[in-house]
């Protein structure tokens, strides 16, 4: 039973510049590196369908075409394909087009995740929304957004997804000061504030990319300066629904995530992302652990 109306659309930001993963993202969008075989916004618009969102909008920007063609039906290479009687790989190309109802909407100047929310005003209108990164993975077997948005019609307002890291590493991100509810795994957020300094930092749980939001975020987001770095800031949009009651688009509540997050925007992560997602592939881990081991035993030999 819920008490809250039903979510329905994903909106997955995926216009910004990506200038940490320069020079491949010159003219290819870091949402597109492949994790493996498969562009890490596929498992992002997965996560969203498996979450029971099929209406979902995309916000993209420039050198972003790429996006929308990984999104439609490539006619073809599955004639080609067809005409070859490879219907494995046929299926695979199938896949990212049938997977749900893609809209797109483009954000001219990339001014912020808060500023890209916000082209997604118009396509959502007055019903709450997620909000997926297109960068930031989630374990595909770990069901972060279907609870969030089981909070979020239970308890109405916005729900973020909170992560516990080390200290030192609070600064780097948005961070929630947070008081306990009668559930384990959710509690109230009270405040917001984008990248503290570590002896300022109300905790060590961080937001990561995944929100449900209440619509009121749109209204709150059009009277938002830029904030940190000259952007819009969705965390400060955030931060004032926090503080309101229900009748002004609040509260904000958080599930604490204890899993696996994969943030394939930086470059690190992203081959820590690769070797492990790789690793746990039936048709690859046989040949790559053997190498990878052998690999390794040679350079600590050499180190
Ligand atoms: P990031 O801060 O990770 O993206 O935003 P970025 O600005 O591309 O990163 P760097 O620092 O330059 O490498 C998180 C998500 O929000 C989207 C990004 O595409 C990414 O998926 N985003 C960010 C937008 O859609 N528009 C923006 O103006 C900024």
């Amino acid at each position: 039973m819920t008490d809250f109306p039903h979510v329905t659309k994903a909106v997955v930001p995926a216009a910004g510049l990506g200038t940490r993963f320069l020079p491949a993202t010159k003219a290819t969008p870091k949402e597109m590196l492949p994790i493996v075989d498969k562009p890490a916004i596929q498992y992002v618009v997965e996560e969203a369908v498996a979450s029971g969102l099929s209406d979902v909008l995309m916000i993209t920007g420039r050198s972003k075409r790429s996006i929308e063609d990984h999104f439609d039906r490539a006619y073809e290479l599955e004639e080609a394909l067809s005409a070859k009687g490879d219907r494995e790989r046929l299926a695979q190309v199938r896949e990212s087009s049938d997977l749900a109802a893609m809209h797109y909407v483009r954000q001219g100047d990339p001014r912020g995740l808060g500023h890209a929310v916000l082209c997604a005003a118009a396509h959502v209108g007055k019903e709450p929304f997620a909000v997926l990164l297109g960068d930031d993975l989630i374990d595909p077997r770990d069901p972060l957004l279907t609870r969030m948005i089981e909070v979020r019609e239970r308890l109405g307002g916005s729900v973020v997804a909170l992560m516990e890291v080390d200290p030192a590493q609070v600064s780097s991100y948005g961070c929630a000061a947070i008081e306990p509810t009668d559930a384990d795994d959710v509690v109230r957020v009270t405040d917001l504030v984008e990248k503290p300094p570590v002896e300022e930092a109300p905790s060590r749980w961080i937001i990561i990319g995944r929100y449900v939001c209440a619509p009121e975020v749109f209204d709150v987001l059009r009277e938002t300066p830029p904030g940190r770095g000259g952007e819009i800031q969705l965390t400060d949009a955030l931060k004032v629904l926090a503080q309101r009651d229900a009748a002004g688009g609040g509260p904000v509540h958080g599930v604490l995530f204890r899993g696996s997050r994969y943030d394939t925007g930086n470059k690190l992560d992203y081959l820590r992302t690769v070797v492990q997602f790789a690793l746990e592939r039936d048709d690859l881990a046989a040949e790559l652990v053997p190498w990878l081991r052998d690999f390794l035993a040679k350079y600590d030999e050499g180190a």
